[in-house]
């Protein structure tokens, strides 16, 4: 039997018709326009197609962008300065900074720079803190999100179910981990993470209901590795050489797709997984944003 193939582009796309809608009652009922800061600091050609990705999306959806691009040299000071602009700019609801930074910047100081109501990213200690503790007036972060909201659209309920995570960042492991075993419909999952520490990560990965592999490492999870009938979550988004292709590169996950896929339930492909819907998450963010500071419900 083949998985049942969770289709990342189809639900980003239902969320950001609904994103757009909600874009267009703003305009409509309040005169306001969300408003979207994406800052990239140096060259890093991964991080520029992301931010190219979310500056076209937000045009897309009616919601106000700038790309603010920094010199791969720029300096703490200049970041910083910049940050304190954007949170000084009425007209911009929704601040990110594209991780990572160039090794001189420290960007944990910059996340914390960034006001908490425009903080999009849910990178900002305040925001995670009140993700970690339930409370839903805050963000939540982009990617665990969006994989929360496609796990919902599929029909699957993580409660009672044991979810595996691989990876243990702050983007995206830790932070999946914490919604994973929220006390909450559409979560209730008994959750183990695995990272770089853990002997023997097949023992745990064959005992997941829900596995979500988020290690960066292309290929990394095997059929061998897969419960019959587990939900697979890739997160992975690794370039490849491959000088068959135009552009030079192919995007492989983390996940050995055609193999996982024979034992699998349901599986994410990459791309067009769960990379569709961090953008979206961003999105429905960036709207928020907009609404928690205008006082708008
Ligand atoms: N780099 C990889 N993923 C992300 C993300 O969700 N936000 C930001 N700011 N940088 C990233």
């Amino acid at each position: 039997m083949s998985a049942k193939i969770i289709d990342g582009n189809a639900i980003a796309k239902e969320i950001n018709q609904e994103t757009a809608m909600e874009v267009a009652v703003l305009a409509r009922n309040h005169s306001v326009q969300p408003g979207l800061a994406v800052v990239i600091i140096g060259d890093n050609p991964a991080s520029q197609v992301y931010v190219g990705m979310k500056v076209k999306k937000s045009a897309e959806l009616g919601i106000y962008s700038v790309r603010k691009s920094l010199d791969k040299n720029a300096s703490q000071k200049e970041v910083l300065e910049l940050i304190r602009e954007l949170n000084a700019d009425t007209k911009i609801h929704g601040i990110l900074v594209q991780s990572p930074p160039p090794p001189q910047i420290d960007e944990e100081a910059v996340v914390s720079a960034i006001n908490p109501l425009k903080d999009v990213d849910c990178f900002h200690h305040e925001n995670l803190g009140k993700m970690l503790a339930g409370d839903r007036s805050g963000f939540l972060p982009c990617t665990p999100h969006g994989i929360m909201m496609l796990l919902e659209r599929s029909k699957i309920d993580p409660a009672g179910k044991h979810a595996v995570v691989l990876g243990r960042s702050n983007i995206v492991g830790k932070p999946m981990m914490a919604l994973l075993v929220q006390k909450a419909k559409g979560a209730n999952a008994t959750v183990t993470v695995c990272h770089s520490m853990t002997p023997d990560i097949a023992h745990y990965t064959k005992q997941a209901d829900i596995l979500i592999a988020a290690i960066g490492k292309p290929g990394y999870v095997t059929a061998s590795m897969v419960k019959k009938g587990a939900v697979v979550i890739d997160v992975g988004i690794n370039r490849l050489e491959d000088p068959s292709s135009p552009k030079g590169y192919k995007l492989v996950g983390d996940v050995n797709y055609d193999e996982v896929a024979r034992i699998a339930s349901h599986i994410t492909p990459v791309p067009g997984g769960v990379g569709p819907m961090t953008i979206a998450m961003l999105m429905h963010n960036a709207v928020k944003a907009c609404k928690i500071q205008k006082g708008i419900k």
